[in-house]
């Protein structure tokens, strides 16, 4: 039987920071008040023509460079973004892989908010175990900034831009494998987070005259209780069904939305501190692009050597939620 190893990984974050100060300016906030509700300090915003697909070719650049397997081998790409190039099509997953010289390769995009980037891990798996696919490029990217309304001081403190990407490919060695991945949704709570106007969902003469309601609207507060429940729960039944211990964890990546919300699930898992990859203070919500980003960086600072297991943990826009237990299992 195949199994589906995580080969490698790439991230991009644009040059432009937006800080705390800046946005102190823009609306009715502060630096004490995002640092201390948040944890965070700044985020990175893409430039004016810098698409989706630019950021994710650039991490899936650097991840392909790092992963010891061809372009030519990458026989499926999906891309995991809520603010893709084009509104329905085409997907931004074909516009990369065109961009990067990958032919005839199925590509598509999933919709699942700051899950994407696990559930994309979800379904790059499936597809090497069944055999059906054997190497997979998957890329986490995100323009939010092109979906923020910067007079809204409830979401724009949060959310920044950049890409992150994978390469998941087979193998025959057990202990390569990615160990299990966990995902779920509840459209009970799609008013929470959402971008009310611009689907079939919204009536056609709304769209007219109605941009603001193409940006994304959350309510934060509820929205952070059923996180926090969420997360935490959906960690501890992953760690219970596959009989691995918290301690054994070496690095949990959770999804970067909230320092509170990392630290309660943390304290929940009695993590230690060595234990937890922080990267929100830098650059905020980055949705879909938010673990791959913060794998990179663990990559990328030296920290995350080959056979070191990974907690992966998110939860979004749907509601989604997913966790996942990943070694790292470079070919080089
Ligand atoms: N600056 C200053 N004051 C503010 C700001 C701001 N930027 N935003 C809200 N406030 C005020 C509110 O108006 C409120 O004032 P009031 O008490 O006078 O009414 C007060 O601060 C408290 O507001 P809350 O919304 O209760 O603040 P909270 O502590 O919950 O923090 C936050 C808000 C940061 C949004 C938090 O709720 C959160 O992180 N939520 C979860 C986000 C998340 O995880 N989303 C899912 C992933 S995102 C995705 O899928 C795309």
């Amino acid at each position: 039987m195949a199994y589906a190893a995580f080969r490698s990984i790439g991230a991009y974050a644009p040059s432009k920071i937006l800080t705390n100060e800046e946005l102190s300016a823009m609306v009715d906030t502060s630096d004490d008040w995002i640092t201390k509700r948040t944890g965070i300090k700044e985020r990175r915003i893409a430039a004016k023509d810098e698409t989706t697909s630019d950021m994710g070719v650039k991490a899936a650049l650097k991840a392909l460079e790092r992963s010891g397997i061809e372009k030519s081998e990458i026989d499926m790409v999906i891309c995991a973004t809520i603010s893709p190039d084009y509104f329905c099509m085409p997907s931004t997953a074909a516009i990369i892989a065109t961009k990067l010289g990958i032919k005839n390769a199925t590509a598509f995009d999933i919709s699942a908010a700051c899950t994407g980037f696990v559930y994309i891990l979800s379904i790059a798996k499936a597809f090497i175990e069944s055999g059906m696919k054997r190497n997979i490029l998957i890329i986490g990217a995100e323009k939010l900034s092109a979906i923020t309304d910067y007079t809204d001081r409830g979401t724009c403190i949060l959310f920044g831009d950049g890409a992150g990407a994978a390469v998941i490919s087979a193998t025959e060695d057990k202990d390569e494998a990615i160990i299990d991945v966990h995902t779920g949704a509840d459209g009970e709570y799609a008013d929470l987070l959402m971008t009310p106007n611009g689907g079939s969902g919204s009536a056609h003469d709304a769209l007219e005259g109605e941009a603001a309601g193409c940006f994304m609207q959350m309510k934060g507060n509820e929205t952070f209780k059923v996180a926090v429940r969420t997360l935490t729960k959906d960690v501890v039944d992953i760690l219970a069904t596959n009989n691995i211990a918290s301690s054994e964890i070496k690095h949990f990546v959770p999804h970067q939305a909230n320092y509170r919300i990392i630290k309660a699930v943390g304290d929940a898992l009695e993590l230690k501190e060595e234990q937890v990859v922080l990267t929100v203070h830098k650059y905020g919500n980055t949705s879909g692009a938010s673990i791959p980003m913060a794998i990179n960086e663990i990559y990328e600072n030296g920290k995350l050597l080959k056979g070191e297991l990974m907690l992966l943990d998110a939860f979004g826009g749907g509601l989604t939620w997913g966790s996942a237990l990943v070694p790292f299992s470079p070919l080089k």
